[in-house]
């Protein structure tokens, strides 16, 4: 049990709202709250870093008053410092920025704190672990990219997860308190090989809303598989 590496970390479900129905985001965000989930990821998409456009930070303060559980905004964008202090301002507790964006990822960590939010990197699926092994003394969690970002409904990249245990192992040996997310075709028959490998924090999208039974029983599962791997 206590030897899995990151299980002493709780696991965390949080849902990606790319497939919500934005006509009604205010309602999803508080349906998924209702249903469960620990926290909730918006997908910030600027057409550059990656081709796909969706969340100006306005959107996500309109979302706000709708649910209490924290927001991450995982920055898919060219210049993270410039929009950071927009997406902090309109409720998210934790910026998320990609390693592969950053010219000066040691700077934009500290300017993320600065801010007064919480500091994560993420890693594309060809970018190593190694690329994170200088800040993890500045963040609060490291994001294993399990699809190549831009687009739900993608197949999970099984071969990630010896990353996650090397990011996992890193935290460990360097006695950091730091979550490991993954993030990219999460779902009921993907899930236990994340959390095995040392993930706690789940992002999933299309597995919670393609649910026949319901969002509720969707992040359950997930939550019951996770935690499985531990027992
Ligand atoms: C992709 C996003 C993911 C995606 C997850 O770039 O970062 O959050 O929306 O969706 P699923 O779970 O459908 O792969």
């Amino acid at each position: 049990m206590g030897d899995l590496p990151g299980s002493d970390r709780p696991i965390e479900i949080a849902p990606s709202v790319l497939p919500a129905d934005f006509a009604r985001l205010g309602e999803e965000v508080a349906a998924l709250e209702a249903a469960g989930v620990d926290r909730i990821q918006f997908d910030v998409m600027d057409g550059r870093f990656v081709p796909n456009l969706t969340f100006g930070p306005d959107v996500i303060a309109a979302c706000r008053p709708h649910a209490s559980v924290p927001f991450e905004a995982h920055l898919m964008v060219e210049h993270p410092d410039e929009l950071a202090p927009r997406y902090v301002e309109a409720g998210c507790g934790l910026l998320i920025v990609h390693a592969e964006a950053c010219r000066h990822l040691h700077r934009t960590l500290g300017h993320g704190r600065s801010l007064g939010a919480r500091a994560a990197v993420a890693l594309n699926p060809a970018t190593p672990a190694s690329a994170v092994s200088e800040v993890l003394d500045l963040v609060d969690l490291v994001l294993v990219m399990t699809v190549n970002p831009g687009f739900g409904g993608q197949d999970y990249i099984g071969t990630m997860e010896h990353k996650v245990a090397e990011v996992r192992r890193m935290v460990l040996t360097g006695g950091h308190d730091v979550d490991v997310e993954v993030d990219g075709g999460i779902g009921p028959t993907t899930v236990a090989g994340a959390a095995a490998a040392g993930a706690n924090v789940l992002v999933a999208g299309s597995a919670l809303y393609r649910d026949p039974a319901g969002l509720a029983h969707a992040v359950d599962e997930l939550r019951a598989l996770a935690e499985a791997t531990r027992s």
